[in-house]
C-alpha cells in the first residue's frame, strides 16, 4: 500500500515538474536548500508568526467583507449584524480585530530582534528597508481598517489623523479635503478607505513581504551571534558547498517553527475567546457606539500601537512641529543601517554602553506609548514626554558615535550553540 502511494506521489511530481520545471528550483532555493544558521533562538520565530497573522487577517477579512456594508448609513449596523446574527460572525470579527493588535505585537518584537542582533547591517540593509516599508503600509492598513466599523473612535480618530495633513503649509487644507472627499469623514471617506483596506494595501503588503523574504534569502539569515555563516567553513551533512553552520530550512525550521506556531495559536485563541477587546486596548470602548459628528468622545486617542508616536505629536506645542517630529520618528528608523557604525552585529558582543542604551530606548518607547494612551492633560507627563521624545531622537542621532566608541568583544568564528 505504502509502495503504491509513494509511486503515485512520485508520478504526480514527475508530471508536474515536466510541465513546470521552474518550480522545484524555487522550492529548493527557499526551503530544502536554504541553509539557515543552526543557532536560531526564540526571537527568530516572529518573522514566521508575522506571516501567520497576515494570513489570518486576509482570510478573516474576506469573510467580513461578505457581510460588511461600506456606507456611513449601514456600516455600524452591519458590524453589529456580523457580531449577533451571522453564523460564527463574532469569531471572525474578533479574530480580525484582535489579529490586528497581535500583528503589531509580533512585528514590534521582530523589529526589536533586528535591532538586538544588528540584522540591518551590511549586507541586509535592503531587508531592513523593505521591513520598514511593510511597517509603514501596515500602520496605514490598520488605520483604514479601524475607520470601517464607523464607531465613535473610527470617526473622530479619522478626523484627528487626517486633519494632521492640514498642518502642511499651502496645500494642507486642500490635501485634507482631498483625502476625505468631504469636509468631514463621511460616506465618501468610508467608501475609499474600504477600497484601500480590502484590496490596494493588502496587495502592496503581500508584494513587500515576498520581496522582504527574497531579499533575505539572497544574502542569507543573520543569527544571534551575528556570524556570517556564508563566510565560514563549507560542507555539512547535506552538501559539501553549503555553510557548515547551516541546516536546511525544510524540514529543520519548518518543524521547529510549526511547534511555536502551535503555541502562538493557543495563546491567540485564549485572547480571542476571553479578552478580545483587551480591556479597551485592542478595541476601544468608544467604538462600540455609532459615529456621531455632534458628540466628541472624552479622550480621542489611537489604538496602542500608534500611541508612542501620538505622544510625540502631542508633547510638541506646535502643530506642524508635532507632525514633523511624529513622521521623523518613523523616518529615522529607515536610517539605522547607516547610523550604526559598530564593527560587530549582535549585542552579545557589544559593550555595556550599547546594551544599556538599547534597553533604555525600549523602555522609553513603551513609556511614550503609555503617555500617548492617556488623556494628555497632565503637565508633568507632558514634560516627561518631551524628555522621552528627545531621548528617542538622540538615541539614533548619536548612534554613529556610541556604536563606534563602545568596546566590543571578539566574535567567534563559528556560531555558538548552547546544547
Ligand atoms: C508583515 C510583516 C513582516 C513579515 C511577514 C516578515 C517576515 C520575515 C521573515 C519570515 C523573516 C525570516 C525569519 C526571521 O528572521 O524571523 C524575516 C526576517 C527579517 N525581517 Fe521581517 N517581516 C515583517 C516585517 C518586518 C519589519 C517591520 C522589519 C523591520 C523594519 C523587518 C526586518 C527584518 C530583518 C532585518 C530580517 C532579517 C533577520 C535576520 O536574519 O536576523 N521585518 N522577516
Amino acid at each position: 500500500m505504502a509502495n503504491i502511494i509513494t509511486r503515485t506521489a512520485d508520478g504526480v511530481m514527475d508530471w508536474f515538474n515536466a510541465r513546470a520545471p521552474g518550480f522545484m528550483p524555487v522550492y529548493r532555493k527557499h526551503m530544502s536548500e536554504y541553509y539557515a544558521p543552526k543557532n536560531f533562538n526564540i526571537w527568530y520565530i516572529f518573522g514566521v508568526l508575522s506571516i501567520v497573522v497576515l494570513v489570518n487577517q486576509i482570510l478573516t477579512g474576506i469573510f467580513l467583507t461578505m457581510h460588511f456594508k461600506p456606507s456611513a448609513a449601514e456600516a455600524f449596523a452591519s458590524v453589529e449584524y456580523i457580531m449577533r446574527d451571522v453564523e460564527w460572525g463574532w469569531l471572525i470579527r474578533y479574530m480580525h480585530s484582535t489579529g490586528a493588535s497581535l500583528f503589531f505585537i509580533v512585528v514590534y518584537i521582530h523589529m526589536f530582534r533586528g535591532l538586538m542582533y544588528g540584522s540591518y547591517q551590511k549586507p541586509r540593509e535592503l531587508v531592513w528597508i523593505l521591513g520598514m516599508l511593510i511597517y509603514l503600509v501596515l500602520m496605514a492598513e490598520a488605520f483604514l481598517g479601524y475607520v470601517l466599523p464607523w464607531g465613535q473612535m473610527s470617526f473622530w480618530g479619522a478626523k484627528v489623523i487626517i486633519s494632521l495633513f492640514g498642518a502642511i503649509p499651502v496645500i494642507g487644507n486642500g490635501l485634507t479635503e482631498w483625502i476625505m472627499g468631504d469636509y468631514l469623514p463621511s460616506d465618501a471617506t468610508l467608501n475609499r478607505f474600504f477600497a484601500l483596506h480590502v484590496i490596494a494595501l493588502p496587495l502592496v503588503l503581500l508584494l513587500l513581504v515576498v520581496l522582504h523574504i527574497f531579499a533575505l534569502h539572497e544574502v542569507g539569515s543573520n543569527n544571534p551571534d551575528g556570524v556570517e555563516i556564508k563566510k565560514g567553513p563549507k560542507g555539512n551533512r547535506w552538501s559539501p558547498t553549503a555553510p557548515a553552520d547551516g541546516v536546511p530550512f525544510h524540514p529543520y525550521y519548518t518543524v521547529k517553527d510549526g511547534f511555536y506556531v502551535g503555541g502562538f495559536l493557543i495563546i491567540a485563541a485564549f485572547i480571542v475567546f476571553f479578552a478580545p477587546a483587551m480591556g479597551g486596548w485592542f478595541l476601544e470602548h468608544d467604538n462600540f457606539s455609532e459615529a456621531n459628528k455632534l458628540v466628541t468622545p472624552a479622550h480621542i486617542k489611537p489604538v496602542w500601537y500608534y500611541t508612542p508616536y501620538y505622544a510625540m505629536l502631542r508633547v510638541v506645542p506646535d502643530k506642524l512641529g508635532g507632525v514633523l517630529v511624529m513622521f521623523g520618528a518613523i523616518a529615522i528608523l529607515f536610517l539605522v543601517p547607516w547610523l550604526d557604525r559598530a564593527k560587530v552585529k549582535s549585542y552579545r558582543y557589544r559593550g555595556l554602553l550599547s546594551k544599556v542604551l538599547l534597553g533604555v530606548f525600549a523602555i522609553c518607547f513603551v513609556w511614550l506609548g503609555k503617555i500617548g494612551a492617556g488623556p494628555g492633560t497632565d503637565p508633568v507627563e507632558t514634560i516627561v514626554g518631551r524628555f522621552l521624545t528627545a531621548f528617542y531622537f538622540l538615541f539614533f542621532l548619536t548612534m554613529p558615535i556610541w556604536t563606534k566608541i563602545d568596546k566590543t568583544k571578539p566574535v567567534p568564528e563559528r556560531v555558538t550553540t548552547h546544547d
